[in-house]
């Protein structure tokens, strides 16, 4: 749905130059919610805007839907961007128009007919669950309705593609929620493509199919978010991601069982096998004790994903036999502390 080949932004501040986009390829697939996670200053901004042609890349390629945008005259660019629809950190909403009048806007401007239009707009404030704020003013909506009011504007023209750049970066956790629960809906009901930019982990961990993780202006990863967030494989990645899935174990707990009362295990259960009884099974078959000394289960997106650190103690030869078991068990196991 957006495909992107060797995109180069570069900013000239007097003598300076800045690439804030180095050669990024990218591609999203239709109906997909993908993430772009990064650190400030990382060029995630600059990439939505090089894909609705608000920035002008100076190298590359955006095709959405098809289009190469990179090469639109001004009036079919016009028409392309109202395939794609934007929501923004701070709402950028018209404060002397009313929550109808934000969202007639864009339709106001394709020239749709009037009564049309009313007919679409409360179509949309229903979606969006502000039906009764239809005459409201910004000022007098809080931040959660403020960007729903920005979703709805977004949909008006019915978008193939949604850009959303820290659409959640100023509300508070529950309203975050909301939001993303609304954005989930709409792409579950009308296959609406979505690309999310954050700095937020628990966002993409929340809703997003795959991720990119980009940094001074490359895509140093891409991949499925469980992937990314479990087995991150570049340094930034890593930074990025830590702390949220990819748990670390407190250094205490590893100390207190020091070496010679069995090996320390760390095993990550994901999706089907975090349901099953797997340390059962084990006891039952072999003739060692499982003591567990930290467990955890967290979601992403649908998926659910267990860590879970134990010691095996027994006889060598059981416990040996053991851990060849759980690793045949499409699990993931790590040893953290042998013997
Ligand atoms: N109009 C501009 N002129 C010059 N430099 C710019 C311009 N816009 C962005 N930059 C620079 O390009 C780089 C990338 O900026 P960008 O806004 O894309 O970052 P970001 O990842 O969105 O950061 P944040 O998380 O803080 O929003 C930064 O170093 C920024 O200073
Ligand atoms: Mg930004």
């Amino acid at each position: 749905m957006i495909k992107i080949r060797g995109l180069t932004k570069i900013y000239t501040d007097g003598q300076r130059e800045l690439r804030a986009l180095d050669n990024v390829s990218l591609d999203v697939k239709p109906g997909e919610i993908f993430g772009i996670i990064g650190l400030s200053g990382a060029g995630k901004s600059t990439l939505v805007r090089c894909i609705n042609m608000l920035e002008r890349p100076q190298e590359g390629q955006v095709l959405v839907n098809g289009i190469d945008m990179t090469a639109l005259s001004k009036g079919d660019l016009r028409k392309a961007r109202q395939k794609i629809g934007m929501i923004f950190q701070h709402f950028n909403l018209l404060s002397s128009r009313t929550v109808f009048g934000n969202v007639a806007f864009p339709l106001e401007i394709t020239g749709i007919p009037k009564a049309e239009i009313r007919e679409r707009v409360y179509e949309l404030l229903r979606l969006v669950g502000l039906e009764d704020k239809a005459d409201s003013y910004p000022a007098q909506l809080s931040g959660g309705q403020k960007q729903r009011v920005g979703i709805a504007r977004a949909l008006a023209n019915r978008p193939e593609v949604l850009l959303c750049d820290e659409a959640t970066s100023a509300l508070d956790p529950e309203t975050t929620t909301a939001v993303l629960e609304l954005l989930q809906d709409i792409n579950r009901k009308m296959g609406l493509t979505i690309l999310l930019i954050t700095h937020e982990m628990p966002v993409i961990q929340q809703v997003c199919d795959r991720v990119a993780v980009i940094e001074n202006g490359r895509i140093v990863e891409c991949g499925p978010v469980l992937d990314v967030f479990t087995r991150p494989e570049t340094e930034e990645a890593r930074r990025l991601v830590r702390g949220v899935i990819d748990i670390e174990i407190p250094p205490d707990l590893l100390e207190q069982h020091a070496n010679g009362d069995g090996p320390l295990l760390k095993i990550s259960f994901i999706g089907d096998s975090a349901g099953r009884p797997i340390m059962g099974a084990l006891m039952q078959r072999f003739p060692v004790m499982v003591n567990i000394l930290f467990g955890r289960i967290d979601h992403v997106k649908d998926t659910p994903f267990g860590t879970l650190v134990v010691q095996l103690s027994g006889e060598n030869e059981a416990i040996a036999e053991a851990t060849e078991f759980l690793a045949g068990q499409d699990l993931h196991v790590e040893v953290l502390r042998d013997v």
